[in-house]
C-alpha cells in the first residue's frame, strides 16, 4: 500500500511539472517529422474521404513502411464553435466527426495532425484559436490529434513568440503529446525562440511547384524550390534534434519534372527538413513514388546526429553540399542548378571539409570511404579514386561516403 502511494505521489508531482513548467513536449520529433499534409495539392478541398483514402494510399504505396506516419489535414477543416465556444469540424465535409477520422488513422498505424491559426481567422478564413487557445487544445487532445500546424494569419497586434508560447502551453496542459509546428514563414526569426516552443518551425514563405519562380499574389509570394533553398542561408545551426528549421512541405509530383523532384527531395534531406508530402498520393505516378520513398535518401534525412547540411563549394550553376552523419560517414549532394547537363571532376583527396558546428573533417588523406550513389544504388568507388560524372540539368548526384574502418587495397 505505501508503495502503491508513492508511486501516485510521483505521479502527481511529474503531471504537476509537466502542466506548469514544461513548454513544450520533449522528444516528440528526435529526426524530422515525415508524413502527408493536404495543403498543396488539395487546398481547401479537403474532407474526410480524401484522409481516409489518403491514409489507405499511405499504407498500399508503401510509404509509412519509410517512414510517412503523419497525416496532416490543413486549412479548411474548421466549421463553426458551437455555444461553448469548441470548434467543430465542417459539418459537411467532416460528417463522422475528428475522432472517428483520428480512430481510422490510428488504426492504419498513422497519426493525425491538425491545423490552427494563432489569429483571429486562419489563412482561408475559418475560425482561429486567438482567446481559445487552451479550449482548442483540450478538443484536438480528446480526439487524438498528434501534431498541430499553427499558422500566422490575422494577427495583428500578436507578438509571435507569445503567441506560440501560449498554443505550447495549452498542448502541454491538455496533456496529450503533440507535435508543434510553428509556420510564421520566418518573420520573426523563429529559430531564436522556437526551440523551447515547438518541434519545428518555418523558415520562410510558401513553397511553389517550380525550380527558380516567385509566384506573386499581389501582398505575398510564393517561391519555387531553388529560392527557398536559398533563404536557408545561415540557419543550419539553429536545427537539431526535437528543432527543425522548416523549408515547407513538398512539391514532389506536383508539376515539376523528375529531375526537379529529384534534386527537391535530395536537397531537402540535405538540409535535414521535415519530409511531408503535398502532393497527391492516392494517383501518384511511379516515378514520384521512387522518389518519395527512397530508404537511403530519406536515411540521409533521418540522421540520428541531426546536423543539417551545408553548401561547401559552388562553381557557376554547380553546387557542392556536405552533410556529416553518424557513423563517422558523409552525404554529398551536387546540385546543378542550371538546364544545360555538366559534368564533374572531384579528386577527394585535394579537398579538405571542416564543419565548424559539428566538429567533423573528412580527413580525406587519412581516412578512407566507399562512395555509393543514392540515386542508383551503384558502388562508384572509393576516395581514392576521382569521381567523375555528369549531373543532368536541375538534377544531382547525391552519394553517401561510408567509412571504411581499414583501408582497402
Ligand atoms: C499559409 C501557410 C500554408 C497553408 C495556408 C493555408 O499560407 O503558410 O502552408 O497552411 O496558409 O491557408
Amino acid at each position: 500500500m505505501k508503495h502503491q502511494a508513492s508511486v501516485l505521489v510521483l505521479a502527481a508531482s511529474v503531471l504537476a511539472a509537466t502542466t506548469a513548467g514544461a513548454q513544450k513536449s520533449e522528444g516528440l520529433a528526435l529526426t524530422p517529422p515525415m508524413g502527408w499534409n493536404s495543403w498543396n495539392h488539395i487546398g481547401c478541398e479537403v474532407n474526410e474521404a480524401v484522409v481516409r483514402e489518403t491514409a489507405d494510399a499511405m499504407v498500399a504505396s508503401g510509404m509509412r513502411d519509410v517512414g510517412y506516419v503523419y497525416l496532416n489535414i490543413d486549412d479548411c477543416w474548421h466549421g463553426e464553435r458551437d455555444a461553448d465556444g469548441f470548434i467543430r469540424p465542417d459539418p459537411e465535409r467532416f460528417p463522422s466527426g475528428m475522432k472517428a477520422l483520428a480512430d481510422y488513422v490510428h488504426s492504419k498505424g498513422l497519426r493525425l495532425g491538425l491545423y490552427s491559426d494563432a489569429g483571429w481567422t486562419t489563412c482561408g478564413g475559418r475560425p482561429g484559436s486567438r482567446g481559445f487557445e487552451f479550449q482548442d487544445a483540450l478538443s484536438y487532445a480528446r480526439w487524438g490529434i498528434d501534431y498541430l500546424k499553427y499558422d500566422w494569419c490575422a494577427t495583428d497586434g500578436l507578438k509571435a513568440e507569445g503567441a506560440y508560447r501560449t498554443m505550447g502551453r495549452a498542448l502541454v496542459a491538455a496533456g496529450r503529446p503533440i507535435v508543434l509546428s510553428i509556420c510564421e514563414w520566418g518573420d520573426n526569426r523563429p529559430w531564436e525562440w522556437g526551440k523551447e516552443i515547438g518541434h519545428l518551425w518555418r523558415t520562410t514563405g510558401d513553397i511553389a511547384p517550380c525550380w527558380d519562380c516567385e509566384v506573386d499574389h499581389g501582398d505575398w509570394s510564393s517561391w519555387g524550390v531553388m529560392r527557398i533553398l536559398d533563404m536557408q542561408e545561415g540557419l543550419r545551426v539553429h536545427a537539431g534534434p526535437d528543432h527543425w528549421n522548416d523549408p515547407d512541405m513538398m512539391e514532389v509530383g506536383n508539376g515539376m519534372t523528375v529531375n526537379e523532384d529529384r534534386a527537391h527531395f535530395s536537397m531537402w534531406a540535405m538540409l535535414a527538413a521535415p519530409l511531408i508530402a503535398g502532393n497527391d498520393l492516392r494517383t501518384m505516378s511511379e516515378a514520384t513514388r521512387e522518389i518519395l520513398a527512397n530508404r537511403e535518401v530519406i536515411t540521409v534525412d533521418q540522421d540520428a546526429l541531426g546536423i543539417q547540411g551545408f553548401r561547401y563549394a559552388r562553381q557557376g550553376e554547380l553546387e557542392i553540399w556536405f552533410r556529416p552523419l553518424a557513423d563517422e560517414d558523409w552525404a554529398i549532394c551536387i546540385l546543378n542548378r542550371g538546364t544545360a547537363p555538366l559534368p564533374v571532376e572531384l579528386v577527394w583527396q585535394d579537398e579538405t571539409v571542416v564543419d565548424e558546428l559539428s566538429g567533423r573533417q573528412t580527413l580525406f588523406k587519412a581516412r578512407l570511404y566507399r562512395v555509393r550513389d543514392l540515386w542508383t544504388g551503384e558502388d562508384l568507388g572509393t576516395t581514392r579514386e576521382t569521381l567523375t560524372a555528369e549531373v543532368p540539368g536541375h538534377d544531382v548526384l547525391m552519394v553517401r561516403l561510408i567509412r571504411l574502418l581499414e583501408p582497402e587495397d
